[in-house]
């Protein structure tokens, strides 16, 4: 799919604030730092249309964009970001589920996992909570460019094991690198196929 516009719509803190709209939705999701708003705005071409730092808990506020005026993709802040307090943490985790659980026009969240480390456990709960509440999700595996070829094979392979033993099957996935580009074509046609579906 060519990215024609990208346009910010809005950033709130509450899910009925969302913009009111049924055109299909895409979230980004995943660990704080991992590459949500990097990976974004490597997917529009846009250097600066998600707000990106070193800095783990930037994003703070669900955060939609409206592409090629027919589909939304939406940043999310990150998830068990340890530096922030217990309360913040949990407010962003009743608003990240609460997303999930209203947002109906979300036909797919991207799970964002960073390439370089084993399996951690609040992914895989992440993961199993999607499941268990049959929100549909596919893997995208972040920073490529900072492994080799052969430690980046390796640590999928390793995730793929790890996913089958409490998966029946590996969803699927992708491989992305904002900083080279990998993995844009590969994510843009999978949501291109869904919203001609
Ligand atoms: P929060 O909003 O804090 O949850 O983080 P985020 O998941 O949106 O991460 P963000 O995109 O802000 O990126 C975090 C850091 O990782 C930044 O310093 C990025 O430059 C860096 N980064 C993100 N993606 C990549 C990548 O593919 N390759 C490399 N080398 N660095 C990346
Ligand atoms: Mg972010």
């Amino acid at each position: 799919m060519k990215i024609k516009s990208a346009e910010f719509v809005v950033s709130n803190s509450k899910v009925d604030l969302c913009p009111n709209s049924a055109l299909p939705e895409y979230a980004f999701i995943g660990r704080s730092n991992v590459g949500k708003s990097s990976l974004i705005n490597m997917l529009t071409g846009r250097k600066a249309l998600a707000k990106t730092s070193a800095k783990p808990g930037k994003t703070q506020l669900i955060n939609h964009f409206l592409i090629n005026k027919n589909w939304h993709l939406v940043d999310l802040p990150g998830y068990g970001y340890a530096q922030v307090s217990k309360s913040t943490k949990k407010v962003f985790q009743k608003f990240i589920t609460t997303y999930f659980e209203k947002r109906t026009q979300m036909v797919c969240a991207f799970v964002l996992i960073d390439s370089r480390h084993k399996p951690q456990a609040i992914d895989m709960e992440f993961m199993q909570w999607l499941g268990e509440h049959a929100i549909p999700f596919s893997i995208i595996f972040t920073k490529a460019d900072k492994l080799k070829p052969k430690a980046l094979q390796k640590n999928i392979e390793n995730y793929k094991t790890e996913m089958l033993e409490f998966w029946e099957e590996m969803p699927e996935y992708f491989i992305s690198s904002a900083a080279t580009g990998t993995g844009k074509d590969e994510v843009l046609d999978y949501i291109e196929n869904i919203n001609q579906q």
